[in-house]
């Protein structure tokens, strides 16, 4: 049936079925600052070209002959069957690429049946994000606050427990936000992360801490917010004042303001057991590992899963492509015999990359800046567009292979091409 809604319509599509085209509408389709911060990187941008170049060194090996006709897509992850391997990455203030904001991606997962990951610096609650996700499936991502807030993560999970979020990732990599100049040289959300914008707290317990602490101290969390908006409104702001109006908006309604709490904080290996303590028995899984030693600590401390990623080439410019730290992470002997499941992104932009991805040893495959550029094509159904299109692909270029499940690709089923001379 998803060949069928591609295949059999007699009308074009309403978007383009062309990954690459999708970025050039989505830049037409919102402000510049907008459109810079999901679409570019850090640094030079080197690690995120190096992503989407690590599929070119793989060349798939299809078998002929082979009846293939009818198609399983299905994974089993933590012991719970998923229709397919795709799942949307957490990705935040996504109210900057559309006004429906996480609600249209909530929704379009549920159509689709890709579970959505609901990033921390989400621009809708939790709340608000179950509900439109109704019987879908969701995770939970969280950014990790501060010791000192352990009440506040504890009540972030507790209501995305209560919320119906099957899996806890926590991601490891954004403790400081990465060198980005894009976004400095347009003085965008950098700068917002940086002196932390706190208005959007929506959290009981984060609101009480707020309170408790602009009480004691005059240069808390308002004193800073203060600061935001004095720069912000300044005559000469680059962009516009109508423009800043609308991101300042966007900022109020964001939960960003848990940046505040771990910008430059970095936690440490045990610490992991609190968030044991607090998530219980449902599996956690730590997002933004990129190498073996990390992946054996992750065993090590009794972790369900890991997603290999460097965050789309956002944090740590020059660091490796995440193709090739799922490699070596997946053909480890003490990561194969724990069990961990091994998930994966950074670099995926069609459903063979997926393929690619999977042969080398992931479980599923989270894709990130496609399906945002999909939200500012056209919101839900835009959302909704990108991810059949990449599920579309999957399905038939595993029939191409001559493979009946994705379940089936294995290493051998890729070939790494020979180094130019
Ligand atoms: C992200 N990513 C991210 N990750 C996370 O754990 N929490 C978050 O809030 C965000 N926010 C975010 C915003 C934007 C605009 C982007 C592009 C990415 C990282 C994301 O989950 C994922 O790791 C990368 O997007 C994967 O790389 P690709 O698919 O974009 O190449």
């Amino acid at each position: 049936s998803l060949q069928r809604t591609i295949y059999s319509s007699l009308r074009p599509p309403p978007f383009p079925t062309n990954s690459a085209l999708w970025p050039k509408l989505a830049r037409q389709a919102v402000p510049a600052p907008n459109f810079g911060y999901v679409h570019d990187s850090a640094g030079t941008g080197s690690t995120c070209l190096a992503n989407v170049d690590a599929f070119n060194q793989y060349r798939l090996k299809p078998r002929m002959l082979v009846d293939a006709t009818h198609r399983d897509l299905s994974v089993t992850l933590f012991g719970q069957t998923y229709a397919s391997p795709l799942l949307v990455a957490p990705v935040g203030v996504q109210e900057i690429m559309h006004t429906d904001a996480e609600i249209a991606t909530a929704e379009a997962c549920r159509n689709v049946k890709v579970p959505m990951i609901l990033s921390t610096a989400a621009t809708r609650t939790i709340e608000e994000v179950a509900s439109a996700s109704g019987d879908g499936d969701r995770w939970y991502q969280l950014y990790w606050p501060r010791s000192e807030y352990e009440d506040v993560t504890a009540s972030l999970l507790g209501r995305a427990k209560r919320e119906g979020y099957k899996v806890l990732v926590v991601t490891l990599d954004t403790f400081t936000i990465g060198w980005r100049p894009v976004d400095l040289d347009t003085s965008y959300l950098p700068f917002l992360w940086g002196q932390g914008c706190a208005v959007g707290f929506s959290d009981p317990v984060f609101q009480r801490r707020v309170e408790e602490e602009l009480g004691r101290d005059e240069r808390g969390v308002g004193e800073k917010l203060r600061e935001v908006r004095d720069l912000l409104l300044r005559p000469g702001t680059p962009w516009g004042a109508l423009k800043v109006l609308r991101n300042l908006r966007v900022m109020q309604r964001s939960q960003m303001w848990l940046s505040v709490m771990n910008s430059g904080t970095y936690r440490k290996w045990e610490d992991l057991r609190v968030l044991r303590e607090l998530w219980g028995d449902g599996p956690i899984v730590l997002k933004g590992i990129q190498t073996v030693e990390d992946a054996q600590r992750a065993v090590e401390f009794g972790m369900d899963g890991i997603i290999v990623s460097n965050h789309g080439g956002r944090q740590l410019n020059g660091a490796i492509a995440s193709l090739d730290a799922l490699r070596d992470v997946c053909a480890d002997e003490t990561v194969k015999r724990s069990g961990l499941t091994v998930l994966f992104d950074s670099g995926v932009r069609t459903g063979v990359d997926v393929l690619k991805a999977m042969c080398l040893g992931a479980k599923g495959v989270l894709i990130g800046r496609p399906y945002m550029y999909g939200l500012a094509m056209g919101g839900q159904s835009g959302v909704e567009h990108v991810l059949n299109c990449l599920l579309a692909e999957v399905d038939n270029s595993l029939g191409q292979m001559g493979k009946r499940s994705v379940k089936d690709l294995s290493r051998g089923d890729l070939e790494m091409r020979k180094q130019q001379a």
